[in-house]
């Protein structure tokens, strides 16, 4: 099943919570929240105190509630794990080389209650994946250099997204596979086709007034694609 997680860092910060409610009414399925520290990336985000505040606007117009999908480019990692376990993350992602002992890292996000990703830089090889697979919920496949929102998509994404595709399928376990950076209604079939499963998208939805229609059109692209089974 195919999943949209739009990133609030293209959203309005004056509006935050309206903002995180209007696209879910909009049908997005996870909230991507880009945490950036001004040392790991070149920009500075939003931290621990506003995604606890935004636990009250997750919840789904259908009913339920969407997962917080926390997106840490930060260096280092771990005493922000606790932090973000603590304000409400469900799924917490970081970038391997900014920790130095990956495998805890993992087993901490784990161990604060919340699923784990491992995400990858445009020039950043897969390798470590081979050897901690087994403690991996999500592959996030950078398609631009974390940092801004709003890049252009790196098509040399689509090959890592086909490597990452492999491996996971190769370990039978249920991981998603993420890409984030520059996805739009043009090109993320191209990216599904390479075997994402979840898209990222900041400015293609919060740059447009309608983020409803923007969703819809995404959906429409992926349905083309798929066998009916994997579409949401
Ligand atoms: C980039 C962030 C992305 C970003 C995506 O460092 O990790 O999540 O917000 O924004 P767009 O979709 O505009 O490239
Ligand atoms: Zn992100």
């Amino acid at each position: 099943m195919y999943l949209i997680a739009p990133s609030i860092l293209s959203a309005d910060f004056a509006r935050l919570g309206e903002e995180v409610t209007r696209v879910l009414a909009a049908g997005a399925d996870w909230i991507h929240f880009d945490v950036m520290d001004n040392h790991f990336v070149p920009n500075l985000s939003i931290g621990p105190a506003v995604a606890a505040a935004l636990k009250s606007y997750l919840g789904r117009p259908q009913g339920g509630r969407a997962l917080l999908d926390v997106h840490l480019m930060v260096q280092p990692v771990d005493a922000l794990v606790e932090s973000f376990a603590a304000a409400g993350a469900d799924l917490i992602s970081f970038h391997p080389e900014a920790s130095l002992h990956v495998d805890r890292t993992l087993q901490l996000i784990r161990t604060a209650g919340c699923k784990t990703g491992l995400a990858f830089n445009p020039a950043t090889p897969l390798e470590v994946l081979e050897y901690v697979i087994d403690k991996v919920d999500l592959v996030l496949v950078m398609s631009v250099n974390p940092g801004f929102g709003g890049q252009s998509f790196l098509d040399a994404a689509l090959l890592k997204l086909e490597r990452a595709r492999r491996l996971i399928d190769a370990s039978g376990r249920d991981i998603r596979l993420e890409v984030d950076g520059g996805i739009k209604i043009g090109n993320i079939q191209r990216a599904a086709a390479a075997g994402a499963d979840t898209f990222v998208a900041g400015s293609a939805i919060f740059g447009c007034a309608d983020y409803q229609a923007v969703i819809e059109a995404m959906r429409y692209e992926l349905r083309r694609l798929a066998p009916a089974s994997r579409v949401a």
